[in-house]
């Protein structure tokens, strides 16, 4: 596809050559991410960060991206604090806040809502998760993350052994990350939720037209002991029609140090879009797996500031001057791997 200019709705728009090529100018990321070296290359270009659901990752890191290029962030948290409570449409939203910025990022928890907005809007704009539909920049940067922890283990996204746990009925990460994963080939998918969370049709046939894998079960145990990344979610309890409903759920698929090592292979892979649901009824990923070095969550986090990096310099076309435009850094930072 063509980067420059494009909006980012939805993991449908990727081919595999695309989804090798953010992921080569991720990599190339990493020194500034690092703060080894600053770059300016985005300087008096505006971000317009919209935000109608809560955010903490996901907001942040596309703001820090895009300050690490060089940019400026202008950021709209909540609808109280918007036009949109005083009756306005996407549309003269979109009008409006697509000519005060040069990229709009948004999460709106309507289906279909971002790209409703990006129809209207002047600018590129990046989808951030629209309701329980798609999440492409978290699916982005969660196959990254996979790559990244099987290299040098002989294992590659060709031939991955992943479970899917959790909510895949509202959940969106994995709703990305499934389609995502027919680019690729022979993988097998298992996916563990209660049948009443179960993932969408829809998804399940696309990864079956992909010629994947694809077990369906509620059972956590027999689920993990055959695959390369275990990628738990929290029960979407804002989705869900009560409080009361979403309490049912909660707490069903829980993973231990000792679950772990009892059923895991070696080395298998944890991961979570975060945040966990660390409540004690809850408990996804009990705080007893923080030192296990195959816990990946924080890798995780750190890999979405080098994918949305990764995008900004590719929707606004500047990859070839991101190096031109670098300075050195003079601050103390400490320079922890990504
Ligand atoms: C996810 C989301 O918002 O869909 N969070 C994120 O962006 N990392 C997952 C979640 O909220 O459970």
């Amino acid at each position: 596809m063509e980067f420059a200019g494009a909006h980012i709705l939805s993991v449908e728009q990727f081919e595999r050559s695309d989804i090798e090529r953010i992921f080569d100018v991720a990599d190339t990321m990493g020194p500034y991410a690092l703060r080894e070296k600053a770059t300016r290359v985005l300087e008096g270009a505006i971000l317009g960060n919209m935000f109608f659901e809560p955010s903490t990752r996901t907001r942040v890191s596309f703001g820090c991206a895009f300050n690490l290029l060089g940019g400026e962030v202008r950021e709209t948290t909540g609808f109280k604090s918007s036009a949109i409570a005083k009756g306005e449409s996407l549309y003269d939203t979109a009008r409006v806040l697509s000519g005060y910025s040069d990229v709009i990022c948004m999460r709106h928890p309507a289906e279909g809502s971002v790209a409703e907005f990006a129809a209207a809007s002047r600018v590129p704009v990046i989808n951030g998760g629209d309701g329980a539909n798609e999440h492409p920049s978290q699916a982005l940067l969660d196959l990254y993350t996979i790559r990244k922890e099987l290299r040098g283990r002989n294992r590659g996204l060709d031939g991955l052994r992943i479970a899917m746990i959790g909510d895949l009925k509202y959940g969106r990460t994995v709703h990305s990350l499934c389609r995502l994963l027919c680019l690729f080939n022979n993988v097998h998918i298992t996916l563990v939720s209660p049948a009443e969370l179960a993932m969408p049709e829809f998804y399940v046939e696309l990864a079956r037209q992909a010629g994947h894998k694809v077990t369906i079960s509620s059972e956590l145990t027999a689920s993990i002991s055959n695959v390369d990344i275990v990628y738990s979610t929290r029960i979407q309890e804002e989705r869900f029609p009560t409080k009361e409903e979403a309490d049912l759920y909660r707490g069903r698929f829980r993973l231990n140090q000792a679950i772990y090592t009892k059923f895991c292979e070696p080395n298998t892979v944890i991961m979570h879009p975060l945040p966990r649901d660390s409540r004690s009824d809850a408990n996804e990923l009990d705080n007893d797996l923080n030192q296990n070095p195959n816990l990946a969550i924080f890798r995780q986090a750190d890999n979405g500031l080098l994918v949305r990096m990764a995008l900004f310099a590719m929707v606004l076309d500047v990859v070839h001057l991101v190096d031109q435009y670098a300075r050195p850094v003079h601050w103390f930072h400490r320079r922890d791997k990504i």
